[in-house]
């Protein structure tokens, strides 16, 4: 038999939660051709992973990289901890369909009016795929950029034309390649947006084979009515559903997981639902007036009215400046910050719970971004697996993998498998680590020594190798 390229005498984390087993990985043509002892085999390149992991490529299930794929296709902070794969459009904010208007926050999150340039997902898909990066991407189209694009206002229900025009827009969407539809309730262009509206449109990804994924209305005081409505919502279209990065947000809701995660398997009973959860007790978004109260701690990630602020304690611009939490937020706008209001605990319990999915939620375009960007992978692996003992490597690795291609339908991604896309990562099971904290954001994490997208490899001693052989995956029927 022959490969091209053999991974040989690596220690396999099939991402199927197995127990870790010694065995070559053949690779041809883009895929995974052999898995076992391929000593007889010959190949083009043999590369021993004698003492390393061999892993599918991770599966960023939450991610807001629309943007970054087009402006920075070497995708550094993602390749570089061992991520193959992003899911885009997540929180109701998708770059696509929607030209000519300033984005309101959180779709500036993506990038300002010059970034807002598809009208539709069909052109997004075409400059992606004539311009490829170094992962694949899988979309999901967001609610907040349909209702800019086509609604006059944002605080009220859409009526009935605009959720046809919705429906539409959606539909192309899907048909241009997207996985599913996704919410973000809590925010200002969604908010106001009524369950029925959220079931139609829902419904419309349903049909079309998706996935509906939901940064819920509230993660806080109402996080169980917020359930609740998600779970109505799951039923009401008929639909796969995930909770976007899982958790309970201020004091005072600490410990609430025990419920919240009670109700999620109750609920698994009669739904497909899941979530994405993030390795971190501290959340980052628009900087807005509503997080105030929850956060003990506020760093602000980017402010265009005082960028010299950037990386700034929130409380510190405060007395500087002798003004209220309320009014630096004014001054600042508009702006990003990071929230430090959860739970360690909690986040344990998130993570472990069966069939999670880890997703970074990481902000390229802040200038000084919640380490989560460059580092939720390898400190799912590094600190809580191998150094805490929260779960072991095998179930680490399949809630960045086989559990996440399983959710959103991606049938040849997720596993070490003959027959699957050759998405391969080799890491250093002693040393794989995240450097990245927040102090110092920006850094490459420790251990991802290899890293193939469809066969090719993207990244090598910590660099990118230049080349971009990401694709869009296109995975419903
Ligand atoms: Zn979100
Ligand atoms: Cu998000």
């Amino acid at each position: 038999m022959h490969a091209e390229l053999i991974i040989s005498d690596g220690q396999v984390v099939d991402g199927s939660s197995a127990p870790v087993f010694g065995a070559d990985v053949a690779i041809n043509r883009g895929q995974i051709v052999g898995v076992g002892d391929l000593d007889d085999w010959n190949s083009n390149v043999r590369v021993s992973a004698k003492g390393k992991y061999v892993a599918p490529g991770f599966i960023d299930a939450h991610t807001h990289d629309d943007r970054l794929l087009l402006s920075s296709p070497d995708m550094l902070p993602k390749i570089s901890q061992g991520v193959t794969t992003v899911v885009t459009g997540n929180c109701g904010v998708s770059l696509a369909p929607l030209t000519g208007v300033d984005p309101p926050p959180p779709l500036n999150l993506l990038g300002g009016r010059d970034w807002y340039r598809f009208d539709s997902t069909q052109a997004y898909v075409e400059e992606l795929e004539k311009n490829p990066a170094a992962v694949n991407s899988v979309m999901l189209s967001g609610h907040s950029t349909l209702r800019v694009a086509t609604m006059n206002r944002l605080d009220r229900p859409a009526d009935s034309r605009e959720t046809l025009a919705m429906e539409a827009l959606l539909d192309a969407a899907m048909e241009a390649g997207c996985v599913g539809f996704s919410t973000g309730l809590e925010y200002p262009p969604a908010i106001a947006a009524s369950e029925k509206e959220v079931i139609r449109l829902a419904k419309r990804a349903a049909v079309a084979g998706g996935v509906y994924t939901t940064h819920m209305r509230n993660e806080s005081d109402n996080v169980h009515l917020s359930i609740e409505e998600t779970v109505r919502v799951a039923t009401g279209a008929g639909i796969r559903t995930v909770i976007s990065h899982h958790k309970t947000c201020g004091k005072r809701n600490w410990g609430r997981t025990r419920e919240t995660l009670s109700r999620i398997r109750e609920a698994q009973r009669s739904v497909d639902l899941n979530f994405d959860v993030y390795p971190y007790v501290a959340s980052s978004t628009s900087l807005l007036p509503q997080y105030l109260p929850h956060a003990d701690r506020i760093l602000v990630t980017w402010s265009d009215a005082h960028p010299e602020l950037d990386g700034v304690e929130l409380d510190v611009i405060c007395e500087m400046w002798k003004v209220s939490r309320e009014q630096a937020v004014e001054m600042l706008a508009p702006a990003g910050a990071i929230y430090f209001q959860m739970d360690e605990t909690d986040l344990r319990r998130v993570l472990k719970f069966p069939g999670a999915m880890i997703g970074s939620d990481g902000l390229p375009s802040d200038r000084f971004p919640h380490p989560r960007l460059w580092g939720t992978f390898p400190r799912v692996l590094g600190h809580y697996a191998r150094d805490l003992g929260l779960f072991p490597i095998e179930e680490a690795v399949a809630r960045m993998t086989g559990n996440t291609a399983k959710t959103f339908g991606l049938s040849d991604r997720g596993f070490i498998r003959p027959g699957m896309s050759a998405d391969v990562v080799v890491f250093d099971p002693e040393t794989v680590i995240d450097k990245a904290d927040f102090g110092a954001p920006i850094q490459a994490a420790d251990g991802i020594e290899r890293v193939y997208v469809n066969g090719t490899l993207t990244y090598h001693e910590c660099e990118w190798t230049g080349n971009r052989p990401g694709q869009v995956i296109k995975a419903i029927a």
